[in-house]
């Protein structure tokens, strides 16, 4: 069987696989209703919210173009801040649909300054809200993002977070935290298929709603609100990834909140642990803001990383993920979020020291 140690799609359990494989039927009956309402509590449960969690049958930047077409016009100005290529993604969508940017990047590998997002909103009255990415997926980095929210809120900006690799996987209480817009996707730490994104917008988030003026058809998050209420879509949904979700949340609940974290945590430890043995570096470069959803970590100078990740898919049967963009053959990352034991980390790290140690 295959390792696939990519930071998702993650691998789904057997009866979340089996559970999507079921007959269809009227989207717009009672039955499918229920699950609707079942897979909206499920989400609410993880988002931390009072409200509803929207779905919609799209995969994550879809998730994000609805988080941005919703709550602005052409001509708003935010705050986008970028840590890698996802953060840059968001960056793009709000700069396509004619918001004004302003740009806060770090180098990849560290993480946002809250301070310094706190001194730009001070400087720029006009910043209307603050994009965010939580986990950034590219450089295995996770941003403070309870102390940015603090900064954000204290200054009356909406935040619009990316959180699509991060939410179900790591604490991310959206309500608490005061965030506005939070995204994530189905294939990441949920444990089922990619099809489905999930957004939730706070009050604040639905007032702009009410102004905002970027155009919007199938991702208009208030039709899908007004379909919600009579527990349906405004369009026919993934019904498949809704079975399958169905049955992820009895797991998810069996496990509880507190027992993912904690299982992620370590997870991260692990990992980051097993890496630095082998004398190899983290993206991360302050070890405080790695992710426990994903490891990113440099492919030591003279060796092959390309080949070495050939050699772990073709021969061990271990799929780790690539570099993205300009990281692209310099690091590895290892997946450790959603459905994955121990022995699936091990077996991965074994596979890769003993790869190197073959190459150096
Ligand atoms: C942090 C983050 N944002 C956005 C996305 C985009 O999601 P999708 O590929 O489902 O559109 C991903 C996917 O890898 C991600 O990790």
């Amino acid at each position: 069987m295959v390792n696939l140690r990519i930071p998702g799609p993650t691998p789904c359990p057997e009866d979340v696989l089996q559970a999507g494989a079921a007959q269809m039927m009227n989207h717009r009956g009672p039955e499918f209703a229920q699950i609707i309402r079942r897979v909206t509590d499920g989400l609410n449960w993880v988002f931390g919210t009072s409200t509803d969690v929207l779905s919609i049958t799209t995969s994550g930047t879809g998730g994000l173009e609805t988080a941005i077409v919703n709550t602005l016009s052409p001509g708003d100005k935010v705050l986008a801040c970028s840590i890698g290529s996802f953060g840059d993604r968001l960056r793009s969508i709000a700069k396509t649909y004619g918001a004004e940017i302003e740009s806060y990047a770090v180098e990849w590998g560290e993480a946002l300054d809250p301070a310094e997002i706190a001194r730009r909103l001070d400087a720029g009255a006009d910043i209307k809200a603050v994009l965010v990415t939580h986990n950034e997926t590219s450089t295995g980095v996770t941003n403070p993002l309870e102390a940015i929210a603090k900064e954000v809120r204290a200054r009356d900006r909406l935040i619009i977070v990316d959180a699509v690799s991060s939410m179900s996987s790591v604490p991310c209480p959206a309500e608490r935290w005061g965030l506005d817009v939070v995204v994530s996707g189905s294939q990441k730490g949920w444990m089922v298929p990619p099809g489905l994104a999930f957004v939730w917008l706070s009050e604040r988030a639905w007032a702009a709603n009410a102004e905002a003026k970027m155009p919007r058809f199938y991702f208009d998050a208030a039709k899908t609100r007004d379909s919600l209420e009579k527990l349906q879509n405004p369009w026919t949904p993934a019904m498949s990834i809704y079975y399958s979700m169905d049955k992820a949340f009895e797991l998810m609940r069996a496990e509880g909140l507190e027992g993912i974290f904690t299982r992620h945590e370590a997870a991260g430890n692990y990992t980051r642990a097993r890496v630095k043995a082998m004398g190899l570096s983290l993206v991360p470069v302050n070890e405080q803001y790695a992710s426990n959803t994903v490891t990113a970590v440099w492919w030591p100078e003279g060796v092959d990383g390309k080949a070495i990740s050939k050699k772990a898919r073709e021969e061990h049967g271990v799929v780790l993920g690539g570099g993205q963009g300009k990281l692209e053959g310099k690091i590895f990352r290892v997946g450790h979020l959603g459905w994955f034991q121990q022995s699936d980390l091990e077996e991965a790290l074994d596979v890769v020291e003993k790869l190197l140690t073959a190459a150096r």
